[in-house]
């Protein structure tokens, strides 16, 4: 299916959320594949689903095609975004904002009260999106990604379970859905 590339202003499709499951990871792998310069081979999403208890894997789908997943790891009150991504043809449509939400919705409800993940210092899309969930960097990792030595920025957003935070999450909600 050919998404429209211009979508109308206004209240956006809304992704259907579902867990990852293993008849997922062909339909992750390419968009992964599209999406980032070093990939993760088929056996770490596996191992993320069956092998990893910490581990809550989620994909995106519109109009029954998979276009966007996501994941994190709650550690108690921790939480980590281990990967995010949209398949290039369905980016700005707002589908990486609702699969933040939806990770940062996971990690509250299992108790989390801090999120943290590590974003190319060059990937300057990502870091708005994060900024707009309240992230802040808090520190930079030199050379972090072996392929080209790109510093890694770490960012992080607290207090998810305050009133503050919760109002924020309730605004940015409200106008996802237009
Ligand atoms: C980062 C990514 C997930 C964003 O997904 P998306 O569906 O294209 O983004 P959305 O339409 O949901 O946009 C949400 C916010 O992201 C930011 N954003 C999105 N596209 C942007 C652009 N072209 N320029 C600047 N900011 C942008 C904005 O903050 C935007 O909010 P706004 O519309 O209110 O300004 C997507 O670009 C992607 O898959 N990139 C490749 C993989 C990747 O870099 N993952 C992150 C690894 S840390």
């Amino acid at each position: 299916m050919k998404l429209d590339p211009s979508p109308s202003a206004g209240a956006q499709e809304p992704l259907i959320i579902e867990s990852m499951g293993d008849a997922d990871v062909k339909d992750v792998l390419r968009i992964e594949q599209q999406s980032f310069s070093t990939t993760w081979p088929s056996n770490a999403f596996y191992q993320e689903l069956h092998d990893n208890k910490l581990a809550h894997y989620f994909v995106g789908r519109y109009g029954g095609r998979t276009v966007a997943y996501g994941g994190i790891w709650v550690i108690l009150e921790d939480s980590h975004v281990t990967t995010i991504a949209v398949s290039p043809d369905a980016r700005g449509r707002k589908y990486g904002e609702m699969m933040l939400l939806h990770l940062l919705d996971q990690a509250i409800t299992r108790g989390a009260s801090w999120m943290t993940l590590e974003v190319r210092e060059s990937n300057t899309v990502a870091q708005a999106l994060y900024r707009k969930y309240g992230f802040t960097t808090v520190s930079t990792r030199k050379g972090y990604y072996s392929d080209n030595n790109e510093n890694a920025l770490v960012m992080w957003a607290g207090n998810l379970k305050s009133e503050i935070y919760k109002n924020r999450l309730c605004a940015l909600r409200a106008a996802l859905r237009g």
